[in-house]
């Protein structure tokens, strides 16, 4: 803050050059709102001006006279805080610094008188300049702000001051704000890939996904993630736009196979480095291996951040968190996919024993489980759903590996006795797999895929809608089959018969919508035991 005495005098009104108020005082640039700040908080009157002409851009009193010595003029520029001049006609001019407009530098100037009394020659010259009537200056003068410029100065630096805190502090709140709002981004984004990591998903569609969004996250032209899987495939997906072929990647993975590290590994200036002549559009990237702790499954690779970007903490922060996900769900994949392996080597040896002891049905649970899974797709049930339906038409007649052999090997027809003992195998069924707790979803089909939609049916004699849908589509299932399927008692049924049979027992004997399902899907479904089991 510096108070300046200039002895030069004033000689004429000197600030109207060029376009003049070309910015309205309610606009909203940031020059024109400090402007209004200083005069709210000064109380005085303002003028905006540009500092290298001396151009009146705005001023927030518009009978204010505009009055500015060339001299002050010539300082403006210097402006930077601050700065008062105290004239020997009695006038203090005060300026302080605003904000640049587009490449304008800017100032707010005004003046107040020194003190009140005589009249100086300079103000009464400056009267005769202006054309002022007789007593004009006198009443003009009396109309001034009066203040020393010791006070004036003390005055605009107050507010200065005050501003300048207040800009820093605002500075560093949206600095903060600004930190906030990436950390909660990149949670968001975590949170997103880790929801989306379902163990059931299709691990293409996946790997998919994370590729897609990481690449959006982090902004990267291109993104690539690489992983050695379960099955000892190499699988490679990639997004967005690569600087180069496919085939060049697993090259840029063998300049750094050897590497030990489990950090991520990042180059801002790939140009003139060792691996520039085979990737000339390559400028920069990030790599990081995908690890189980021990063994090294893969990588994630960004390549090209776009406006002169670089990779840093930030990026590999992110980027090591997706592979950190990617890892640990690729591991409880492996296990999931072992578990389902077990648990079909387990269903099917569980089947055999069923096909052993009952020769006559052998195959039945097979078709059963196929036709099952048809009426599922054409149901439009979930993957899952699809695959537990198939599993529980492997299952649905567990149970008659308790029955007697001699019932279920006879040769003919059953008598009352016999088949109320056969009927006993849901619930036989139910009793063997309810302990374990892998087939707890498979139950209702074991048990209650004898029931019928009117409520006729056993061993719960359940109704409609009651009856679990697993049920209602293993009852269609096993009865297409069992209807189609030779018997040494009888031949299988020709398709057009079980149609009708069908079309009766809709909304009596089965779900009508299981049955509307079963004509959406009977050529499929036709083709799963014509060869073998079923006649034509
Ligand atoms: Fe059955």
């Amino acid at each position: 803050m510096t108070t300046t005495f200039l002895s030069t005098e004033l000689c004429a009104p000197r600030w109207s050059l060029g376009e003049r108020y070309s910015y309205t005082l309610d606009s909203d640039e940031p020059a024109i709102r400090l402007l209004r700040h200083y005069a709210a908080a000064t109380g005085l009157a303002f003028v905006c001006l540009d500092a290298a002409s001396g151009t009146v851009l705005a001023k927030t009193d518009p009978d204010l006279v505009e009055i500015l010595p060339s001299l002050v003029v010539s300082q403006l520029t210097y402006v930077t805080e601050p700065r008062v001049w105290e004239l020997a006609s009695g006038l203090v001019f005060y300026a302080v610094p605003l904000h640049d407009m587009d490449d304008l530098q800017t100032v707010g100037c005004g003046y107040v008188l020194n003190h009140r009394g005589r009249i100086s020659e300079e103000l009464q010259r400056l009267a005769d300049e202006l054309h002022w009537p007789p007593h004009h200056l006198s009443d003009w003068c009396t109309q001034q702000k009066c203040c020393s410029p010791e006070l004036l100065e003390r005055l605009l630096c107050n507010v200065y001051e005050a501003d300048q805190r207040e800009s820093k502090l605002r500075g560093e709140s949206g600095e903060l704000s600004a930190r906030v709002e990436r950390v909660q981004s990149q949670m968001r984004f975590v949170d997103g890939l880790a929801s989306g990591l379902v163990l059931s998903k299709n691990p293409t569609e996946l790997a998919r996904s994370c590729v897609e969004s990481l690449q959006q996250q982090v902004g990267a032209e291109a993104c690539v993630l690489a992983v050695n899987d379960w099955h000892g495939q190499w699988q490679e997906y990639s997004f967005g736009r690569l600087p180069f072929g496919t085939k060049k990647f697993e090259l840029l993975l063998d300049y750094f196979e050897g590497t030990t590290a489990f950090d991520s590994i990042i180059r801002n200036h790939v140009a003139g480095g060792l691996i520039s002549d085979e990737f000339p559009e390559l400028r920069n990237f990030l790599l990081h291996p995908i690890t189980d702790g021990n063994r090294h499954i893969g990588w994630v690779f960004l390549g090209n951040l776009p406006d002169g970007r670089e990779f840093g903490t930030g990026e590999a922060r992110m980027t090591s968190t997706v592979a950190a996900l990617l890892a640990t769900h690729y591991c409880n994949r492996q296990l999931y996919e072992e578990q389902e392996e077990f648990v079909l080597q387990f269903v099917g040896s569980l089947v055999s024993t069923l096909d052993a002891k009952d020769r006559y049905t052998r195959g039945h649970s097979e078709r059963v489980a196929a036709i099952a899974r048809e009426l599922g797709e054409e149901l439009q049930l979930s993957a899952q759903d699809i695959k537990d339906i198939h599993t529980a038409g492997l299952l649905h007649d567990i149970g008659k590996i308790g029955i007697n052999d001699a019932i279920l090997q006879k040769p003919s027809a059953l008598d009352p006795a016999e088949f109320d003992e056969v009927k006993q195998h849901p619930l036989i069924g139910y009793r063997i797999l309810r302990g374990l707790k892998l087939f707890h979803k498979l139950l209702p089909g074991v048990r209650n895929h004898h029931e019928e939609y009117s409520g006729n049916g056993y061993p719960d004699r359940l109704r409609g809608r009651d009856i679990p849908l697993l049920a209602r589509i293993l009852a269609v299932a096993d009865a297409y089959d069992a209807m189609r399927s030779d018997r040494p008692y009888r031949k299988g049924m020709p398709l057009a018969k079980v149609e009708n049979i069908f079309r009766e027992g809709a909304g009596t004997q089965w779900d009508p919508d299981v049955i509307a399902a079963y004509f959406a899907a009977r050529d499929r479904i036709a083709q799963v035991g014509s060869k073998s089991a079923w006649s034509s």
